[in-house]
């Protein structure tokens, strides 16, 4: 059997990963500022993570949601504690896609309703509802063409108010910031606009954290640079450093009954194990502190630099936007620098996303390759 052919891939075989740096299987390093699509937050293969994991899969891996799992509330916890937000409630699941699903339908659960306000460029997955909120119909079949979403220029707020007085707004869902886009901060004005009319119409505000959370921003969520609490919180990606778990922070207002929403793998033992020793690694470790002073110096540093248009980001989630098309560089990057970096849907921007305990040191490896690449370029 051969795979779907859907990824377009490097030649390149990763086989180890350290920290910041993975090895192919000739041993040639490279330096990984796309933390594996956004995922790695602690660091490749961190050796805390690793003994939690091997040790729970010693006891056991998995069973079902029909019996009592206490990793589950000690994640809870954690998560609750390192992310101010202590009391809403945890659902857990295995990708950002199911998160941002199961938002929605408890979102449409809660008002009875189905339309949702989502924004230009916006990325939320590539499921059914997730899709459907997604800016890109070039990833939607027939079968995601609903009619629920209405998107909204991002980042202006004049004319949101009209699209609820018809009554029908189940949701708003917004990046903390707009990662597959480029990465475009959601302004602190827009965030406050939206939970203000959020209350005022009864429409359940969704912060979709996937990318932008668990500390990239130098917060634990980015909307928390804005000073304002979602309804519901989708995560994942960063939440287990690669081991495949994602979740939903719900607010209390929220009633939980049985069947409401369900799944079989979510909130297994080993995931749960995964999800633990990233909290416990971003804590001790202080990922989220390192998140700002190493995130801010680079950004200076980056702005100084004479062939770039545009830095933007916050903390080490950070978008350079170039006066030219990024393929090439990045091309170059990768294979005559060895360093790893991230495209965007903004054909001039390379997305940063290096893991969240990276020190200057590496990131001063970056800077020169581009020095030297741009000098070529421009
Ligand atoms: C903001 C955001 N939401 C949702 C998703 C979907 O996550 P997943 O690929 O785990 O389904 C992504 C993935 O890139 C994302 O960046």
């Amino acid at each position: 059997m051969k795979l779907f052919n859907v990824y377009p891939l490097y030649e390149i075989e990763p086989v180890k990963g350290q920290g910041e740096f993975i090895w192919d299987a000739k041993g040639q390093r490279y330096l990984d500022l796309y933390g594996g699509h956004a995922v790695i937050s602690i660091g490749h293969s961190h050796p805390y993570y690793v003994q939690k994991i091997a040790e729970q899969l010693g006891k056991i891996g998995f069973y079902s949601n029909s019996v009592h799992i206490p990793l589950q509330q000690e994640l809870a916890d954690k998560l609750g504690v390192l992310s101010g937000y202590q009391d809403y409630s945890l659902f857990l699941i295995n990708s950002g896609a199911e998160a941002v699903e199961n938002a929605l339908k408890l979102a449409s659960f809660k008002t009875g309703k189905k339309k949702v306000l989502t924004f230009s460029k916006a990325f939320h997955g590539r499921t059914s509802a997730a899709v459907e909120v997604t800016e890109n119909m070039a990833i939607q079949a027939p079968i995601n063409k609903n009619s629920h979403a209405t998107f909204l220029p991002f980042n202006k707020l004049e004319g949101i108010e009209e699209h609820f007085l018809h009554g029908d707004v189940a949701a708003v869902i917004v990046e903390g910031i707009q990662g597959v886009a480029g990465v475009n901060v959601a302004s602190p004005e827009l965030l406050k606009h939206l939970r203000g009319l959020c209350n005022k119409h009864k429409a359940v505000l969704i912060l979709d954290e996937i990318q932008s959370g668990y500390g990239r921003s130098g917060q634990f969520f980015a909307h928390q640079h804005a000073n304002i609490k979602a309804d519901i919180v989708c995560v994942a990606k960063g939440m287990g450093n690669g081991f495949p778990i994602g979740g939903i922070l719900i607010h209390p207002d929220f009633e939980a009954s049985y069947g409401l929403l369900g799944t079989t793998f979510g909130g297994n033992h080993l995931a749960c194990a995964a999800g633990v020793a990233v909290l416990d690694v971003m804590k001790s470790e202080k990922l989220i502190e390192n998140a700002v002073l190493v995130g801010e110096s680079f950004i200076d540093e980056l702005k100084a630099l004479p062939s770039i248009v545009e830095v933007r980001g916050k903390g080490l989630m950070i978008g350079v936007e170039f006066d030219f098309n990024i393929e090439s560089l990045r091309k170059n990057l990768l294979f005559k620098h060895n360093i790893f970096t991230g495209n965007s849907s903004n054909k001039n921007t390379i997305r940063l996303l290096p893991t969240l305990n990276i020190q200057t040191d590496s990131l001063d490896m970056f800077i020169d390759a581009l020095k030297k690449e741009t000098s070529v370029v421009v």
